[in-house]
């Protein structure tokens, strides 16, 4: 794995840019996989900022989304589908109907996963993985437990996601407990991937990132098998990463 260390979340954001940017200006018509959360708001507003720069173009462009929550509607506003639209697709020139995400309303749910897995694959694999980390190490939905899901399926959210999502819907009985997730095998197809981590709540799980073998209780460690993974984090998420 390749480490990267910024300053500051901004310098994260911009580093990350950079190398979505190359993705994109080396194959017009690449494949994107792309992240909601907090950590990757930033580079969006940076993609936003080089396409209104015509440095970049979006035009033939797919993108796949790592999850969804189920039972939210794509017009709800803490949907996944909505946080796309409102944080990127809506201020770019990318093509909406090549943008899949979940159908977290879909009536047959595993239908819906098995189809979204091999949409992926039709599409011939994702070309750029973007990933922030959950404080309890999991990546997409997919939550520590002794076993992993490798394909798109359904998870049962952790308290502790859904306390740490709490923190975007009115009340904490509001979150979801389920969602479609694609499996640590549907991520490690991507070609590249880029694993994101700012501020200091993410220290921690940084720190055991590096420390720990490949386990299912930290579904990011088997990132660590995957021959093309760049972590860039900030100094703040990288504060115990050196100490012993
Ligand atoms: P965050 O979430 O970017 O809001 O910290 C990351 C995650 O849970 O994967």
């Amino acid at each position: 794995m390749k480490i990267i260390i910024t300053k500051n979340y901004d310098e994260m954001s911009s580093v990350a840019a950079d190398l979505v940017e190359k993705c994109i200006n080396k194959k017009p018509n690449a494949i994107l996989g792309l992240a909601t959360g907090s950590t990757p708001i930033g580079l969006y507003k940076e993609l936003i900022k080089r396409h209104n720069d015509n440095k970049i173009s979006f035009k033939d462009i797919t993108s796949v989304n790592l999850d969804e929550y189920i039972g939210l509607p794509g017009d709800h506003d803490q949907s996944y589908r909505y946080f796309m639209n409102e944080n990127l697709f809506n201020h770019v020139d990318i093509d909406k109907t090549k943008t899949f995400v979940p159908n977290g309303k879909a009536e047959d749910l595993n239908e819906e996963a098995k189809n979204y897995e091999k949409n992926i694959d039709d599409l011939g694999g994702i070309d750029l993985q973007i990933l922030g980390i959950g404080t309890n190490g999991h990546v997409g939905f997919n939550e520590p437990s002794s076993k992993l899901e490798l394909y798109t399926h359904i998870e049962d959210l952790t308290e502790s996601t859904i306390h740490a999502n709490s923190r975007f819907f009115d009340s904490i009985d509001d979150v979801p407990t389920t969602a479609i997730s694609m499996g640590i095998g549907s991520i490690f197809k991507a070609k590249e991937i880029i694993l994101l981590a700012s501020g200091e709540n993410k220290a921690k799980i940084m720190q055991t990132l590096k420390d720990t073998l490949v386990t299912p209780l930290i579904p990011a460690s088997f990132l660590k098998l995957h021959p093309n993974v760049t972590i860039i984090m900030d100094e703040d998420a990288a504060s115990l990463y050196n100490q012993e």
